[in-house]
């Protein structure tokens, strides 16, 4: 378990590499304390982040489909939930799992604990009959953990388009973790926000609300707030770009003039040189053709695509091999 004081130190560590390197970059694992999570919230209920509504539509119209695919028949499983945040969509298929009767144990998975403590008790209160065993903490070591135990058949699940968010390598160990922890016949359902056209991206991601530039500047008031910095967000702009080809959409700060910003509780200082940008944030897209080599590479068969009516975002459920 790690302490209090080891969490400001991580988060101090990442935050000072990420500013002090060639190309300025912070990472988006930090956009969550209270304030980010609140103004994520905000994103999610736009009418413009169509990623939620999406898989709340495939969750609502095939959640049958869904449950037949995921389970294994009749043994009991696992159900792990990796990111299970506030569980809205899950509680679909939770409740969908519950009236088919099936036999199984919800692992809700999620960094922050408080998320998991209101998740459980609500559960509690609407599925009173639902097994849950939650685990909190960074998924990578969970996923390690899981690897070792050798026991009930699994079904993964990974839904939000989470996966977007990161990196080649992390990618690579993601895959390769849930390669690990599951054993021929287990399920995986992944959630993809798939390529589509780049207006509809850029009014998800660089909104005309503000909440996505108030999402990456909280960013920076966290700096502020833990670090004791001094960012002035007035000197930054936000900044939003998709690649068609490669479909990454990719979230900047970008410094509007030449300044910078003392970090006393670590000793920093950092210059920004005017048109300077901080890189933010990977958002993914995907097309079915790369969704369905990365499900082979790394030991999948394809079993379905689940996807909304207007095939905006897919849960696609990968069986291993
Ligand atoms: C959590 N994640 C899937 C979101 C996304 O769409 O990449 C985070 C986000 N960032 C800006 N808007 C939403």
């Amino acid at each position: 378990m790690m302490l209090i004081s080891e969490k400001v130190d991580q988060f101090a560590h990442d935050t000072v590499k990420g500013l002090t390197s060639k190309t300025k970059y912070l990472l988006p694992k930090y956009f969550y304390n209270d304030r980010g999570s609140k103004i994520f919230q905000d994103i999610m209920g736009m009418p413009e982040y169509y990623l939620t509504n999406c898989e709340y539509d495939i969750f609502e119209t095939k959640k049958q489909e869904i449950v037949a695919a995921i389970s294994p028949g009749h043994s009991i499983f696992q159900l792990v939930e990796l990111g299970a945040g506030d569980g809205l969509k899950s509680k679909l298929l939770l409740d969908a799992m519950m009236n088919q009767r099936q036999n199984f144990i919800y692992t809700p998975v999620d960094i922050s604990k408080l998320a998991l403590n209101e998740l459980k008790s609500d559960l509690q209160k609407n599925l009173p009959d639902l097994k849950v065993k939650e685990y909190a903490g960074d998924f990578f070591t969970i996923m390690k953990n899981f690897a070792h135990e050798n026991g009930i058949p699994r079904a993964v699940l990974f839904l939000g388009s989470n996966i977007g968010n990161f990196s080649n390598s992390e990618t690579d160990l993601f895959f390769n973790l849930l390669s690990n922890m599951t054993h021929p016949g287990d399920k995986v359902l992944i959630g993809f926000d798939l390529k589509k056209s780049p207006i509809t991206i850029m009014k998800a991601y660089d909104d005309k609300y503000g909440f996505s530039r108030d999402f990456n500047f909280n960013h920076l008031l966290r700096i502020n707030d833990e670090l004791g910095a001094d960012f002035n967000t007035e000197n930054f702009m936000h900044h939003v770009t998709y690649d068609p080809i490669s479909g990454e959409t990719k979230s900047y700060l970008i410094s509007k003039k030449k300044n910078s910003v003392t970090l006393p509780l670590v000793d920093t200082e950092i210059r920004f040189e005017k048109w300077e940008p901080i890189f933010m944030e990977l958002s993914r897209k995907y097309d079915t053709r790369e969704i369905d080599s990365m499900a082979s590479k790394y030991g999948f068969t394809v079993h379905a695509h689940f996807m909304d009516e207007k095939k905006y975002f897919t849960d696609c459920l990968w069986v291993k091999e």
